[in-house]
């Protein structure tokens, strides 16, 4: 079965066409970063209005690239939920036109099950149930993965998302947008343990996350250095913001790991492209013996070959929608 999908959810304009939901035939990612570059971060409205101009022409790239064309198709998966609510309107919207003028089944796709079901693409192999961390700009969350469309949250971060934390204290470091990426590169050589900062805790629940209390000590000490016109040495404070920041995280899964009695572990989602947290999660998994899946890269980030992974899963589970399918900016994982 061959799925065109399609992906708006942020600052990404992608499709792609994937083949019983592992085989990629094409994946396009068209990035908004030029652009949102000038304001330190995405602005909402120019995101839309971005994903309007090329979707059309992303999408025909997806086929041309596949040597397909649209009666070759079998149906279109798109991301409905959660995201920027006029991103994710243009790529539901452009789907439902598709799927409707080609007489084709139409799959909404939640974009953090999608994040996961990546791992589907890049390891052929691997099969529900497993554990996952899914950590991405809005979205932390520790899940039992207990069938493809089958998810328990076990924990999720209270207040800020580890993507979101990166990314807000690299920019008061001066890092360019997007923060947590360009952190990563530029502290790789920094002392992850130049700086005692906070481990933050949530009080009776040991699997949850809280990034708040960091993001602000942080924020604090670059104020009173600032104030007492002291230097900071900024690779030493990145490279101590993801050691904290990973630390929290993959403790958190092997605990989950421990409680649940999971071994297979899955990482997900634009953080997973941290060089801090594969490793950090190599070696827990290895110490622990777990089997570990993380993605290249590639797939770390938004794109549309995830959507047509997850999509299918949803297909094969009677999941479709008809053309009063609307999007929605927050919805729970376990929905
Ligand atoms: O999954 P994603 O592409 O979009 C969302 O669904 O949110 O994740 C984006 C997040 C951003 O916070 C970005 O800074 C972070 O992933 N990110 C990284 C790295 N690459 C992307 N964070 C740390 N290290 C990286 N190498
Ligand atoms: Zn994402």
């Amino acid at each position: 079965m061959r799925i065109l999908a399609i992906e708006t959810s942020c600052d990404e304009t992608a499709a792609a066409v994937v083949e019983d939901g592992r085989k990629v035939l094409s994946s396009i990612v068209a990035s908004q970063i030029d652009e949102h570059i000038k304001y330190g971060g995405v602005v909402p409205e120019i995101a839309s209005r971005m994903h309007s101009e090329s979707i059309t022409a992303i999408v025909r790239e997806a086929l041309n690239s596949a040597g397909l064309k649209l009666t070759d198709i079998d149906a279109v998966a798109v991301t409905f939920a959660p995201g920027l609510i006029g991103a994710l309107l243009v790529g539901v919207n452009y789907a439902k036109g598709l799927a409707y003028s080609a007489g084709l089944p139409l799959i909404p796709v939640h974009h953090i099950r999608a994040h996961i079901a990546a791992n589907y693409i890049s390891s052929p192999e691997l099969e529900p149930p497993f554990l996952a961390l899914v950590v991405s700009g809005g979205h932390s969350h520790l899940v039992e993965v207990r069938d493809y469309t089958e998810f328990k949250v076990l924990g999720r971060t209270r207040d800020d998302a580890a993507g979101e934390t990166l990314d807000k204290t690299a920019r008061v470091m001066g890092f360019p947008y997007p923060g947590g990426a360009n952190m990563d590169r530029a502290c790789k050589d920094g002392n992850p343990h130049a700086f005692n900062l906070p481990r933050p805790h949530v009080e009776g629940s040991p699997l949850d996350f809280s990034f708040s209390g960091l993001k602000t000590a942080v924020l604090n000490l670059i104020n009173s250095a600032n104030q007492k016109g002291e230097e900071i040495n900024f690779k030493d404070l990145g490279a101590s913001v993801m050691e904290r920041v990973t630390g929290c995280l993959v403790e958190n899964t092997l605990e989950a790991a421990k409680l649940t009695r999971l071994t297979k572990i899955v990482a997900a989602g634009g953080v997973a492209a941290n060089s801090v947290l594969r490793a950090k999660m190599r070696d827990m998994c290895e110490k622990n013996n777990f089997e570990l899946f993380i993605p290249p890269l590639s797939l770390c980030g938004d794109n549309a070959a995830m959507i047509g992974a997850q999509g299918y899963y949803e297909f094969l589970a009677g999941v479709k929608a008809d053309l009063n399918l609307n999007a929605f900016a927050s919805k729970d994982i376990d929905f």
